[in-house]
């Protein structure tokens, strides 16, 4: 196999080259061959300087992820390395390009001087995985930049651009050029002017600008569930009070106990999750996706509008279909008033809000989409009503055009049939604000051609989504688990459990928000006509007090923050417990025979609401509706609010222990009956639970 690291000489310049595609991550191969290439570079004294660089899209882009669950990980002898390269009497010069992050800056501050392409972004995105730079970022960062802006780039993980990176002196040069030659021009400068090599180890860091540590300490241990935050203080707070070798022991002691947190271990999940989503099984590399020039969008509404922005701010020239021209022109000026609004807060220029508007189009007509490579319909959630506009987007729609429909509980199939080309159709779930939210879930019909998926779901990474392939079902994949929650949410309002308690043991979970307040804003009454709806088609448990309270709220007009009263009342977008709405759920639950209760425990909740909705969770993926457990995790935490430190739900149930989970929903089975099968685990979580085969490793054979 060939070396990930190679040295060369030219002239009095050796050139240290890591190829280790594709994004150059420090592996334990990466560091004995850097370390094997170094030494070479200190046996040739006759050389005058060293320049480092990387081949393909990016500078070293952080330490292996992977690398940090094998029983071999030790980030030591990394360490040792840059310590060697930053005492190095000859100066090293590091050449950037891409994303230099993680551990490949931190290679970077151990270079005596830091040149980077236009283009390039920095940063210490280790926050985002629970963990803090362990290769003595935390030490170097802030004797180079001070440690209030130190501070603030370890805290938010945020990249900055090459301009801010010269301005603050993380970097010293931005060339013109290629990266590698510019590194070797300003290695024979430093040779040439003989300039004093400044070992970033040496200098010292000054204090936070308003002197002290005690507020950052404060401030990140809010979130208790982060920890790396508040370790990431200490670390600076030692940088500067105490020797780099003090601080270099402190910052290994953090870095190894947040390697084993919970957080972290559920954050490296999701980060491998995401990557893994937008792999479909089966997809041939051959499959090449199309190129999407061009986008039409049926339906200038909520969503409709939304759906555009994202493809206007990825620079795609987009037609916006509606019915009428005051339907359209609503729609037009919705989006102009958000743009708007980025621009009062800086976000946007006027020139940049122009641009953008000057890439949509708005039309009535629908010959508008003949030239259109993409069409998405996002017209009223009415089965027969969609079948005709896909119909009629079916005989505008250029041959090889895409199109998808948006809707979030109508048959993707049928819709695929009524365009009169099925293998052209999918379903593209966005979610409410569509430009907003990061999940895409990518419903796949039954005909959908390969190249169609595979087009989609690069398309959607171009506009910054994170998409998931979800199989067609009643509410795909999140919908369908969010149903289970929903009903017992409602059993517990009707065995006497207030919203506020309901929605704070769901939030001491990490919830971003309880079910009672997240349905008072997404409003009672869209909620309410889609359990009408399949409550006429048969499609829902006969039991009469299912989702009764939903019902009830949408028959008095409640329909939450939009009216001032749901589950609570609104005092502006404040919820305020309704005495009200208490008596309601009383009289509900005493009208189907539901017992009243006072004992009802956080614990109980938790089970409750999390429970069958894991359960849910095993038998979508039992049913090949998702393909693996990392993709529905990736849809509850990108598009529900469940929190990433606990990984998402399925990531949880592992944590937890099937078995546990299995227990337990026969446990509630046996105390509240279980007539209607809402207690029976899946045949997944039985068979996963008795054999104790991880859900982790678990892919499906049928
Ligand atoms: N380790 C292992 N694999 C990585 C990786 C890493 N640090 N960074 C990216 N990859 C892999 C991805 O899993 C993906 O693999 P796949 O093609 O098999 O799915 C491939 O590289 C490409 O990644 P993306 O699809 O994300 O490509 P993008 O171009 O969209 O983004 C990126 C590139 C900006 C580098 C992005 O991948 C990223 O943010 N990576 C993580 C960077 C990071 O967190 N670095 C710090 C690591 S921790 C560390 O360094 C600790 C140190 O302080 C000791
Ligand atoms: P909306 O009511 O805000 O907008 C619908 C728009 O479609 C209106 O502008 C209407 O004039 C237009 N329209 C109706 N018939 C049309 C036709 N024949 N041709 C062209 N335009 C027509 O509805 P919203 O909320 O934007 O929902 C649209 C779709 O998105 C629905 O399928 C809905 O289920 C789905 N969806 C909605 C979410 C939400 O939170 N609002 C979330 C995810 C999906």
């Amino acid at each position: 196999m060939n070396s990930p690291v190679t040295f060369v000489q030219e002239g009095s310049i050796g050139l240290i080259r890591i190829d280790n595609r594709p994004v150059n991550a420090v592996s334990p191969r990466v560091v004995a061959a850097l370390e094997a290439s170094f030494a070479e570079f200190e046996e040739r004294g006759s050389l005058d300087a060293l320049v480092i660089y990387c081949a393909g899209r990016t500078f070293v882009a952080g330490a292996d992820i992977a690398w940090f669950d094998s029983s071999d990980f030790n980030p030591q002898a990394y360490n040792r390395l840059l310590a060697r390269i930053e005492a190095s009497e000859r100066p090293v010069v590091a050449a950037l390009h891409g994303t230099v992050l993680g551990a490949g800056l931190e290679l970077a501050l151990a270079c005596h001087w830091r040149v980077a392409e236009p283009g390039t972004k920095l940063g210490l995105p280790e926050v985002k995985l629970g963990l803090l730079p362990g290769s003595l970022g935390t030490q170097r960062l802030p004797r180079l930049l001070g440690a209030g802006a130190a501070l603030g780039m370890m805290l938010s993980g945020a990249m900055a651009g090459v301009q801010q990176a010269l301005q603050d002196g993380l970097i010293d040069e931005v060339c013109e050029g290629e990266a590698r030659a510019a590194g070797k021009a300003s290695a024979q400068r430093l040779v040439a002017t003989r300039a004093a090599l400044r070992r970033t180890s040496a200098l010292a860091a000054p204090v936070p600008p308003d002197g002290g540590f005690a507020q950052y300490v404060t401030d990140a241990a809010r979130k208790p569930q982060y920890p790396a935050r508040v370790a990431i203080v200490r670390c600076v707070e030692a940088a500067v009070e105490r020797s780099f070798m003090d601080g270099e022991q402190v910052e290994a002691r953090e870095f190894a106990t947040l390697l084993g947190s919970a957080t972290s271990k559920s954050l490296r999940h999701l980060f491998f999750s995401e990557r893994e989503a937008a792999r479909i099984p089966g997809l041939s590399d051959s499959t090449a996706p199309q190129a999407v020039r061009r986008v039409g969008i049926v339906g200038a509404g909520t969503m409709g509008g939304g759906i555009a922005m994202n493809f206007v701010n990825a620079n795609i020239p987009t037609v916006l279909l509606d019915t009428t021209e005051a339907a359209l022109q609503r729609g037009l000026d919705l989006i102009r008033k958000n743009y708007m609004a980025s621009a009062a807060k800086g976000k946007l220029t006027a020139e940049q809000v122009e641009q953008r508007m000057g890439l949509l189009t708005g039309a009535l007509e629908y010959t508008a989409l003949a030239d259109c490579d993409l069409i998405i319909e996002a017209v009223f959630e009415d089965l027969e009503l969609k079948k005709q506009v896909c119909a009629r987007i079916g005989g505008v729609a250029k041959s090889g055009a895409i199109i998808a429909t948006n809707t979030s509980t109508l048959d993707v199939n049928v819709l695929a049939r009524a365009a009169g080309r099925p293998e052209r159709v999918l379903g593209m779930h966005f979610f409410s604000p569509a430009n907003v939210m990061r999940l895409l879930e990518v419903v796949r019909g039954d005909d959908t051609a390969p190249e169609v998926l595979a087009t989609v779901m690069k398309l959607a990474k171009a506009i910054g989504k994170t998409p998931v392939v979800s199989g067609v079902c009643f509410g795909f994949i999140g919908n369908r688990m969010l149903e289970p929650y929903l009903r017992e949410m409602e059993f517990l309002l009707m065995e006497g459990a207030e919203p506020k308690q309901i929605d704070a043991a769901a939030e001491a979970l990490g919830m971003a928000m309880g079910p009672c307040r997240m349905i008072d804003m997404a409003g009672v009454d869209v909620g309410a006509k889609v359990v009408i709806e399949r409550g006429k088609a048969g499609e829902l448990p006969a039991d009469p007090a299912y989702r009764a309270v939903v019902r009830k709220l949408f028959e008095l007009g409640r329909y939450g923050q939009k009216t001032g009263a749901g589950h609570y009342r609104y005092d502006g977008r404040t919820p305020v417990h309704d005495p009200e709405f208490s008596a309601l759920a009383r009289a509900l639950g005493d009208m189907h025979g539901v017992a009243r209760r006072t004992d009802i425990s956080g614990e109980e909740i938790v089970e409750r609401l999390f429970y069958p909705l894991i359960n849910e969770g095993l038998r979508i993926l039992d049913e090949g509706i998702a393909y693996r457990p990392g993709d529905i995790d990736v849809v509850w935490t990108a598009g529900y609010g469940f929190p990433d430190h606990c990984g998402g739900p399925m990531f949880m149930a592992e944590q937890t222990g099937l078995t546990k989970i299995a227990q337990r929903l026969r446990h509630y089975a046996r105390v509240r009956g279980d007539a209607f099968g809402y207690w029976t685990p899946s045949s997944l979580l039985t068979r996963l639970a008795e054999t104790g085969e991880p859900l982790s490793k678990w892919t499906r054979t049928a």
